[in-house]
């Protein structure tokens, strides 16, 4: 992988912004995988302020979230499906009919994984899949003891995840205790895997996953099988990469 280390998540946004909008500019159909959670946050604003100053035609570009709530609403706000059309598909002016979430709610609910499967291969696969890790390594919500070759299904929140991820609503107890989520043989099919990481609370995970055995344990591991990623952390998250 190409590792860049920079100060802090806004010049990692700025960077990251830039391989995308070149993206975009080249293929202008381009399929963008896309994260939530607060990592890729300074990305997206970044994007969003250089597509207002491109003379760029969007309305090919597609997007795919990497997971999905289980049993909230579209229309609940912090859904990933609100989540996406907040800081991604609104700011930069995508067409929301071609961003998609992999569906969370509804009958068939165990249909849901392969339908997203179905609309990601009809799509010619991803371009460029942005990624987050979490503080136990779990890359979208891929907990540790994830198979590797995994497809997009209905996965269990870990405790730690659930807890992670409080801040969004009023309460633990509102934490969705399941979520839909495109799995580690999923992600390794996208074209080029960008993956993010901020903060000293990341830095145990980041180095186990670019550094260590590759292993259904540390699910961002992934990456080390796949042909080109690039890394972009600040100097907290590297702290622990030798
Ligand atoms: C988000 C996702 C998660 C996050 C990870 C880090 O779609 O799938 O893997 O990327 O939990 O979360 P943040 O960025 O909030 O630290």
């Amino acid at each position: 992988a190409e590792i860049i280390i920079v100060r802090d998540n806004i010049e990692a946004g700025n960077i990251a912004a830039s391989i995308l909008l070149k993206q975009i500019t080249a293929v202008p159909d381009t399929v963008l995988g896309l994260a939530t959670g607060s990592t890729p946050l300074s990305t997206y604003a970044a994007l969003s302020r250089s597509l207002r100053h491109a003379d760029l035609d969007l309305s090919c570009v597609r997007g795919f979230a990497l997971d999905e709530y289980l049993g909230v609403p579209p229309q609940h706000p912090e859904s990933y499906r609100s989540v996406i059309s907040r800081e991604v598909v609104e700011p930069m002016g995508l067409d929301p009919n071609r961003v998609f979430t992999p569906r969370g709610t509804g009958s068939n609910i165990e249909e849901a994984g392969n339908e997203y499967e179905e609309m990601i291969t009809a799509a010619g696969g991803i371009d460029v899949q942005i990624l987050g890790i979490g503080s136990n390594g779990h890359i979208a919500f891929n907990e540790p003891g994830s198979s590797l070759a995994s497809r997009t299904r209905i996965k269990a929140l870990t405790a730690q995840t659930r807890s992670d991820n409080a801040r969004f609503f009023d309460s633990l107890d509102e934490v969705p205790t399941h979520c839909i989520t495109q799995g580690l043989g999923t992600i390794q099919e996208a074209r080029h895997l960008l993956l993010l990481a901020f903060g000293a609370n990341k830095s145990r995970a980041l180095a186990a996953a670019v550094e260590g055995p590759v292993s259904a344990t540390i699910p961002g591991s992934i990456i080390q099988l796949h042909p080109h990623v690039t890394v972009i952390v600040d100097e907290e998250a590297a702290a622990e990469l030798t």
